[in-house]
């Protein structure tokens, strides 16, 4: 049996926040180290420009992003760790790949119709307002990551499966026409990663402005535990650990003999106050080195920056041949 490749990308907007941490960068961490499989991981920049146009914001994004997976413990001797736009053959893919995608799979992409419907519900005559060609291609350029390096599994959320599917739809057209050159991915969507609540009780997500930051400092890391939404019920009232956000972040780190003690305080009435008191210190504890190893990276970004340059030369190993083969396969070839 041949060797799966792993592959997946982490758009560049935003700041890591602990749900994003339980459910994606804590299962690619320890993948990271495992030598049986071959992964890549890598920052999305190029992605990041269908959704921000902010300079600043982007690139502060990357490094916020690349040092916090860095002080994580991502193994980059093991793991190809680097940024989307260091590899020239990604953009070059996918010009190639845009040559040969029906417009009508494009049309079909749930990101796009979206954006059609909010715009056709919020009275706009034109139904593509605002709608760049990057938001409609974005699948295209997302299918060239996943192409590029032959990735056979591509481990993403829910809201992204669609696109890893039309990688392969496109894959399969270009093998078609082209020969066997393209290998087939597929999605691989983890039901046990947890999903985290934000602070309001809706899914936390920068969207809804409801995080608690992965490497906020101290003080205003414990803010954000205390504002996360509780009921009214008081303290020495039993409560349920069923639709607690506390309980669940707390969970989502703990042992199961921490979470067994702290499912016995819920029913013993637990004060909120004291129960967020006691998550923040928990979370503290166990973030404060990596937090420290983080502000040691942003603090110094040529040692993150000499990171992704050596993620990149590795990545430029498999892409720079590959895509000489693709090249050849649709008639770009050399003359003579
Ligand atoms: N679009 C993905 C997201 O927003 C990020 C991404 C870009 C990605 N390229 C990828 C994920 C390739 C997996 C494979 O989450």
């Amino acid at each position: 049996m041949t060797q799966d490749i792993y592959l997946t990308g982490i758009t560049t907007t935003g700041t890591p926040h602990i749900g994003n941490y339980v459910g994606a960068i804590r299962p690619c961490i320890a993948a990271s180290k495992d030598a049986a499989n071959k992964n890549y991981y890598f920052l999305a920049d190029y992605h990041a420009l269908a959704k921000n146009d902010d300079p600043d914001k982007i690139s502060q994004s990357t490094l916020e992003i690349a040092a916090a997976w860095l002080a994580l413990g991502m193994d980059t001797n093991n793991a190809v760790f680097y940024r989307q736009s260091d590899i020239p053959e990604i953009p070059e893919l996918t010009w190639i790949l845009t040559s040969m995608t029906a417009k009508g799979l494009m049309n079909r992409a749930h990101s796009y119709k979206a954006a059609v419907q909010a715009n056709s519900e919020g009275g706009n005559k034109d139904a593509d307002k605002g709608i760049t060609m990057a938001l409609y291609s974005y699948p295209i350029l997302m299918a060239a990551d996943i192409l590029m390096f032959k990735a056979t599994k591509v481990p993403v959320g829910r809201d992204q499966k669609q696109h890893v599917e039309m990688a392969r739809d496109i894959a399969q057209r270009f093998n078609h026409h082209f020969g066997d050159v393209l290998v087939l991915p597929e999605p691989v969507i983890d039901k046990d990663t947890a999903v985290l609540a934000g602070l309001d009780g809706r899914k936390m997500s920068k969207s809804y402005n409801n995080t608690i930051p992965l490497f906020a400092a101290e003080k205003s890391f414990r803010k954000r535990i205390m504002k996360i939404k509780t009921n009214s019920l008081e303290p020495g009232e039993p409560k349920d650990t069923q639709d607690s956000t506390l309980f669940d972040i707390y969970k989502a780190f703990a042992t199961p003999e921490e979470t067994a003690e702290v499912e016995k305080l819920y029913a013993e009435g637990i004060a909120w106050g004291e129960m967020k008191q006691r998550l923040f210190e928990y979370l503290n504890d166990h973030i404060k080195p990596a937090r420290d190893e983080y502000d040691r990276l942003m603090a110094d970004p040529a040692i993150v920056e000499a990171e992704l340059l050596k993620g990149a030369a590795r990545a430029r190993e498999v892409s720079a041949p590959y895509l000489e083969q693709i090249r050849s396969a649709i008639g770009i070839r050399k003359l003579g």
